[in-house]
C-alpha cells in the first residue's frame, strides 16, 4: 500500500486518521452486523466473506442487476453499489456477499474534481473512484445526499461524506472518512486494485485490518 501517495505530501490520509482516532471516542452504538463481522473467527474467513482482494471484479449489487459486471458508462456522480467477485476453490465466480460490510460503492466525476486527499494513484484516472459504502459510524448503508449531488449521506443519523474529498467527512457523527478501494480497468472491467486503503467498517483499528489482510493472503496463498 505504500505505493500509493497522496497528492498532499503534507497530510496523508494515514496520518489523518491516526490524529482523529487518538482525539475521538470510541463509537458507542455498533451494529449487529458489525459485531458479527468482528467476531468471525479467522478460521471461518470463508471466502464469500472475505473483503475485496486484489484482482476482484466489481458486479452491481442492487438486486435488480444484482451480479452483473459494472461498466464505465454505468457510472455517475451518483453512487452505484457494488460487490467483489472472487472465485471459489474450484475457480469458480464467487461474489464476496457473505459479508454485508462488503457492499462498495463507485462514483465518476469529471476529470478535476476528485482531489486531495483522495489517493489519485488509487483511482482510474482520476475520474472513477470507489469506496466501502458501509458507515464508519454505526454500520448502515451510505446513500447518495439527494439534496447535494455527489455527495453522500448516511440514512441513519444524517452523516455525510464527500466522495470527491477521499470520503472525508463533511457532517454528522461518522468518526472517519470512508474507505477508499484501490481500483485499475482490466479489459472493460473494473477490477479491485488492493487491498482498502485503511480499516474500513467493522473494524476498529489499524492493527485488526492488517490482521484480517494477512489472514485473507494466507487463505489464498
Ligand atoms: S450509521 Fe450513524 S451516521 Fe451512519
Amino acid at each position: 500500500m505504500t505505493r500509493y501517495r497522496k497528492q498532499d505530501p503534507e497530510i496523508t490520509r494515514r496520518r489523518f486518521i491516526n490524529a482523529a482516532m487518538g482525539t475521538t471516542a470510541t463509537v458507542g452504538i455498533v451494529s449487529l452486523v458489525g459485531v458479527l463481522g468482528t467476531a468471525n473467527p479467522i478460521f471461518r474467513l470463508t471466502r464469500d466473506k472475505m473483503p475485496p482482494v486484489p484482482g476482484d471484479i466489481l458486479v452491481h449489487a442492487e438486486p435488480s442487476r444484482e451480479g452483473q459486471l459494472v461498466k464505465v458508462s454505468d457510472l455517475s456522480e451518483k453512487l452505484v453499489r457494488a460487490w467483489p467477485q472472487g472465485k471459489a476453490e474450484d475457480g469458480s465466480p464467487l461474489i464476496r456477499k457473505g459479508d454485508p460490510n462488503n457492499v462498495l460503492c463507485i462514483f465518476r466525476f469529471p476529470k478535476g474534481q476528485i482531489v486531495a486527499p483522495t489517493v489519485m494513484e488509487a483511482t482510474i484516472d482520476s475520474e472513477i473512484v470507489a469506496y466501502s459504502d458501509i458507515c464508519t459510524h454505526a454500520g448502515c448503508s451510505v446513500a447518495n445526499d439527494d439534496q447535494n449531488v455527489g455527495d453522500m449521506k448516511c440514512p441513519c443519523h444524517s452523516g455525510q461524506y464527500d466522495p470527491k474529498r477521499g470520503c472525508k467527512v463533511i457532517g454528522g457523527p461518522p468518526p472517519r472518512p470512508l474507505a477508499q478501494l484501490p481500483i485499475k480497468m482490466d479489459g472493460d472491467n473494473l477490477v479491485v486494485g488492493d487491498f482498502f486503503l485503511e480499516f474500513p467498517y467493522p473494524f476498529l483499528t489499524e492493527q485488526e485490518w492488517q490482521a484480517r489482510i494477512t489472514a485473507v493472503k494466507s487463505q489464498l496463498a
